[in-house]
């Protein structure tokens, strides 16, 4: 297992170029295999999930060659259906291959994802809308197997929430399905966007990503096409919270500044300076900063689920009080006790944090017990006096492709000890 040792640091300053993201490479990984054809993702972030993705695609059938942050996936005559327990339990996200794995291959047979660091992790939605589109759905010994032997059945789907892998799924069982699907209550994440340009590109047609009213016109057969996956707006949010914790100026390139209008706003709230423009996100921070008041986690365009636990360590070197509440995920709070170990003063209550701001931080010993989690710890003790240690940085690697690496090119003092 390894650990990152941290050492306290007075500001970060420079400049860095985004990853791709993570949350937009997973699906469209799965979209590949829908295509008959060669596709080339760029800018996909050499992630343990984005490997393992890569892995599923291979026991499906794929040819699948990495060459830098390029991935060319062969698909054409693939029709595996079946992704193995050991993949499955390595990756949560691997639902998301339901819809496209059912769609070219008629069945699709997976065992239940397990839960994970976030609490439980249900997939009645994606269920549901499975059934509704004329699939046999049958739940034995931990697997679902999902059988749609003559394509999905066009139709019209309600999500009771916006749900961001549901409404994938959907997408991807629905491009090469018969007839039109409207998917109402419809996730709005970027994430979304992306997916659908790639399949557009592909040859489906979708209309409406990004909004909450999807359409979807099967056709027949989709062609594998080349797409540059879009920036990471977590990992953005993740260096504008450390440089505004930290202090300093950082510039972000190869950002979306219309993906992060949340903890943009939420930062100047704070006192730091941001200024934007189509492709960058630049922060200054004094260090000595307000705080924010109150932020309450929505499906997007709201503030992100994944921004909160970076949100909640900048609050607790902030001066006064801020409340943060978190609505998507039952148990997304983990990463307070330790932060606590630091010596950050947070009430909690339910899916509500009180976060009392103190003078300082001091060094310790702490444990990442989930992806954004642990990239909260590491911005704490990048604060805390002292040395500290974060440990089960595996769970880091999941969401950030050598954070220390980066955020010691703007001046942070990160060792990795395996
Ligand atoms: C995606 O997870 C992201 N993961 C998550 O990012 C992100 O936090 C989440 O969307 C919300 O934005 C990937 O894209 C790989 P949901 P997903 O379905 O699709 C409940 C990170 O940090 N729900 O929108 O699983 C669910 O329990 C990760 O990068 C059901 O009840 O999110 C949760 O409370 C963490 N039934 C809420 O909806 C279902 O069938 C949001 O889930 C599905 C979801």
């Amino acid at each position: 297992m390894s650990c990152f040792k941290v050492n306290h640091i007075n500001k970060l300053k420079g400049s860095i170029w985004l990853p791709g993201a993570k949350n937009s490479v997973l699906p469209l990984l799965a979209a590949t295999f829908l295509s008959e054809g060669v596709s080339v993702l760029h800018n996909c972030p050499m992630l343990s999930d984005v490997l393992i993705s890569i892995k599923i695609l291979e026991h499906l059938g794929c040819r699948c060659e990495v060459s830098g942050n390029t991935v060319t996936v062969h698909s054409e005559g693939c029709y595996g259906d079946d992704i193995p327990e050991y993949l499955m339990r390595e990756m949560r996200s691997s639902i998301v291959f339901m819809g496209a794995v059912a769609a070219k291959s008629g069945t699709a047979s997976m065992s239940l994802p397990g839960g994970c660091e976030l609490g439980p992790r249900p997939i009645d939605l994606h269920l549901d809308a499975f059934e509704r589109l004329g699939s046999e759905i049958e739940c034995i010994g931990g697997k679902i197997i999902c059988r749609m032997p003559n394509g999905a059945v066009g139709t019209e789907i309600h999500l009771s929430f916006p749900s961001v892998g549901a409404t994938e799924n959907i997408i991807l069982a629905t491009a090469t399905g018969n007839g039109t699907t409207v998917i109402t209550n419809a996730a709005r994440e970027p994430e979304i966007a992306d997916l659908c340009d790639f399949l557009k590109l592909c040859g489906a047609k979708i209309e409406g990503a990004g909004t909450d009213r999807i359409t979807i016109i099967g056709v027949k057969k989709l062609k594998g096409a080349e797409y540059t996956v879009m920036p990471d707006r977590i990992v953005a949010a993740t260096y504008l919270c450390a440089t505004a914790a930290c202090s300093g100026k950082v510039q972000l390139k190869g950002a979306n500044p219309n993906h992060l209008l949340p903890i943009i706003s939420t930062l100047k709230d704070t006192g730091c300076e941001i200024e934007t423009t189509d492709s960058t996100v630049s922060i200054s921070s004094s260090g000595k900063l307000e705080a924010f008041g109150s932020i309450s986690t929505q499906p997007y365009p709201g503030f992100p689920t994944d921004a909160g636990p970076l949100a909640v360590a900048l609050a607790t070197v902030l001066f006064g009080t801020s409340i943060f509440i978190e609505n998507i995920f039952d148990s997304r709070f983990k990463y307070i006790d330790e932060l606590r170990r630091l010596g950050a003063s947070i009430k909690t209550v339910g899916r509500v944090a009180i976060i009392s701001g103190v003078k300082k931080l001091h060094s310790a010993e702490v444990v990442a017990m989930d992806l954004r989690g642990g990239a909260a710890l590491v911005m704490a003790a990048m604060k805390a006096e002292g040395t500290s240690l974060v440990k089960n940085v595996h769970y880091i690697d999941r969401g950030y492709y050598k954070l220390e690496d980066g955020l010691n090119l703007l001046g942070a003092d990160i060792i990795r000890i395996d």
